[in-house]
């Protein structure tokens, strides 16, 4: 097992974000960057020793990458926040990537170098100290305590603006260009761009009685697929959106890209009939929540509200 080190404000909020990525083995929350050695959680909170509350990640590296972990650090934390993240605030909630070698500082100089103005130290690594039993897997602990700590820190409230902005901008494009060539690829991008840790996001539009390939982001996918079969097929005959936390135990999946692990179907609508599907799916297992679900019914129904799909229009 490899280890990589981050610090992403609150170890207990980060955490759930690596846990249930493909290929990590195990996420143990501690502190990193300071001289002192095992520190207190309640010196550290204090802001009177130099650590951060940081994690360890242990993964496989044939299984994933430093590469892809950063992206994951990148894509739940606000880097803009000099002054430590959401609600958490002083030098041991500030954001940090330790470095272990040459390969990684690089990795990470050139993703934070994407991100102009980022707020985010590159520090070589300099020792782990776990923090107490107590703080390890609070999410799945405490779930009830984690949840409060999501909401009040800001946390959530910040995941669900993103949410908005995705929403209100899929109804700009629509306003702007309702024709399906127009508007699907958009939606497919503003997905790809918006949502993190996906490897292909698109759709699939009904013809001639199979789903056929429509626009999508992500790797060359498969260009048939019968109603009934495979995840899509199956959403778009029950009508029903389908979330897959491992697509390998879903009978009759079929792999366009053999990196994805999981996946959600949302079924398109016009007229009362179904015309075709939403389609995301993930390297990570179990990677889309019931809040993912409800984001993106949402994101379908302005979709089904707005799409002019000329030729392909259903009476
Ligand atoms: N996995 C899908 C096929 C489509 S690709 O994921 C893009 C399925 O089982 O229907």
């Amino acid at each position: 097992m490899d280890k990589a080190y981050f610090a992403g404000g609150c170890f207990w909020c980060i955490t759930p974000f690596f846990a249930r990525a493909k290929g990590v083995a195990g996420v143990v929350s501690g502190f990193s960057g300071g001289e002192e050695k095992d520190p207190a959680y309640e010196q550290v909170k204090a802001q009177q020793t130099g650590h951060r509350e940081s994690i360890e990640v242990s993964y496989d590296p044939q299984q994933t990458s430093f590469d892809t972990l950063l992206h994951i650090f990148l894509a739940n934390v606000d880097p803009y926040d000099g002054g430590g993240q959401y609600i958490d605030r002083g030098h041991s909630y500030t954001l940090a990537v330790y470095y272990q070698n040459e390969k990684e500082r690089l990795a990470a100089q050139k993703a934070l170098d994407e991100i102009p103005g980022a707020q985010i130290a590159l520090e070589p690594f300099c020792g782990f100290y776990a923090a107490g039993e107590e703080h390890q897997e609070f999410y799945k602990r405490h779930p009830e305590e984690f949840a409060k700590e999501m909401e009040e820190s800001g946390r959530t409230k910040v995941l669900s603006e993103k949410g908005e902005r995705l929403v209100r901008q899929l109804k700009s494009f629509a306003e702007e260009e309702p024709w399906y060539v127009s508007l699907l690829p958009n939606a497919a991008a503003l997905i790809w761009e918006t949502l993190p840790d996906l490897n292909w996001a698109g759709f699939y539009l009904i013809r001639d009685g199979v789903l056929a390939l429509g626009p999508f982001e992500g790797k060359t996918a498969c260009i048939h697929i019968p109603l009934g079969k495979g995840v899509c097929g199956t959403a778009a005959v029950k009508d029903s959106t389908l979330r897959v936390p491992d697509v390998h135990e879903f009978p009759g999946h079929i792999a366009c890209d053999s990196a994805s692990n999981s996946e959600i179907v949302i079924p398109l609508h016009k007229n009362g009939r179904v015309i075709g599907v939403m389609d995301l799916d993930s390297p990570s297992l179990n990677r889309f929540t019931a809040g993912d679900q409800t984001l993106l019914e949402r994101f379908a129904g302005v979709l089904e509200e707005n799409i002019d799909l000329g030729e392909l229009s259903v009476e």
